[in-house]
């Protein structure tokens, strides 16, 4: 194990790092260095541009399904509505035949999402699952499948996994949006030039990325519970960062939608209930500093994940570099992992083998 750890201390930090590749290999025959436009021979055996999606998943997948959803909405102007599996395939759900399900699924073998895909399937509506294993049944069960080329994930919590999830989706919203004339052609190309680059540019920053996780991990280590913040594309990494945090160190967190703290979450700030903001640099920045002054005014320590330059003023300011648009995301999301992944080792947990979780939930 040792050896298949290639000298890290887990496997969770080894596929933290491994990030980078990750995101090449999901690119790679799809966006190539002579390529000006996605292709995905994978969706040919599909009826073209979906009218409706709807995205089933569990988990981690879950919280990149609905991260798709604001993309596919924004770029393809299609409507996606996010379901949880285990909710999904026991709501009767109105399901119309023009409807693509995109089943997400790591290891293609999770029961609910399995049941989702049959459901969908039963009533005539046809199913694209983005899933990591080959040959798994996620990929068996399905019309057409987009694999997500992540390598085997080892750590129960899944950190690299998601990160190709996004990938695909990211492509996914490109292609159809490109496809059906929505999408900006000045985004497109800023965002394929973002994407050739973004492997090199996380290779660059993980180090940093995991220093300042380890200083925070001292400070914060001794709270009982963490708030998560995020808007837009980083409310769904919000809850990420939030689930990571719980998974491994078992302290409470619980991710929000900043916009909706008044709405309940704000009762709790006190000095000991720190807040984790994602606030780049984006066009909800002003609506999300303004949340985080709320939070100071009630005397809440404040960790914000942001970019150099933006004028926020917090006790522990995590400046990481811009990305083009939505891309920002893959610089928040391994950060928000190596903070859960450096509480957790600080705390002496069990960072690869949580309590009472299992990798691939086969029952239900
Ligand atoms: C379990 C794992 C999670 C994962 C979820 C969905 O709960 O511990 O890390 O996100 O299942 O798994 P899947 O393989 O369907 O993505």
């Amino acid at each position: 194990q040792a050896a298949q750890k290639g000298g890290h201390k887990h496997f969770m930090i080894k596929e933290i790092f491994e990030q980078p590749k990750v995101i090449q290999d999901c690119l790679c025959g799809r966006l190539g260095t002579d390529l000006d436009e996605v292709r995905l021979p994978e969706l040919d055996d599909l009826p073209g541009t979906p009218k409706r999606i709807h995205v089933v998943a569990c988990g981690t997948s879950y919280h990149a399904g609905l991260w798709g959803m604001y993309l596919l909405e924004q770029w393809a102007r299609i409507p996606v509505q996010v379901e949880i599996a285990s909710e999904f395939r026991y709501r009767n759900p109105i399901l119309d035949p023009d409807t693509l399900v995109i089943a997400i699924s790591q290891s293609g073998e999770t029961a609910d999402t399995l049941a989702g895909i049959k459901l969908a399937r039963s009533q005539g509506l046809k199913v694209l699952g983005l899933c990591n294993v080959v040959g798994s049944s996620v990929a068996r069960e399905s019309d057409a499948v987009l694999y997500t080329q992540a390598g085997p994930e080892i750590s129960v919590a899944s950190t690299k996994a998601m990160c190709s999830q996004l990938t695909a989706l990211l492509l996914l919203a490109l292609y159809w949006g490109h496809g059906n004339g929505n999408l900006d052609e000045k985004i497109h190309r800023d965002v394929v030039h973002g994407l050739r680059n973004l492997p090199d540019l996380l290779e660059s920053t993980l180090p940093a990325l995991r220093d300042k996780a380890h200083e925070l991990a001292r400070t914060f280590s001794d709270v009982n519970s963490f708030l998560y913040l995020g808007r837009g594309l980083h409310y769904p990494l919000a809850l990420e960062g939030a689930l990571k945090l719980k998974e491994i160190s078992y302290i409470h967190a619980e991710g929000y939608a900043a916009g909706e703290m008044k709405h309940g979450p704000i009762a709790l700030i006190d000095p000991k209930f720190p807040t984790f903001a994602i606030a780049p640099d984006d066009e909800l920045f002003p609506k999300v500093k303004s949340n985080l002054v709320e939070v100071q005014a009630r005397s809440g320590q404040i960790v914000a994940l942001t970019n150099v330059g933006l004028d926020l003023d917090v006790p522990h300011r995590w400046d990481v570099p811009r990305a083009t648009g939505p891309l920002s995301t893959f610089l928040a999301l391994p950060a928000l992992q190596l903070f859960a992944y450096e509480v957790a080792d600080y705390l002496g947990k069990d960072v690869d083998q949580p309590r009472n979780l299992a990798k691939s939930v086969t029952v239900e």
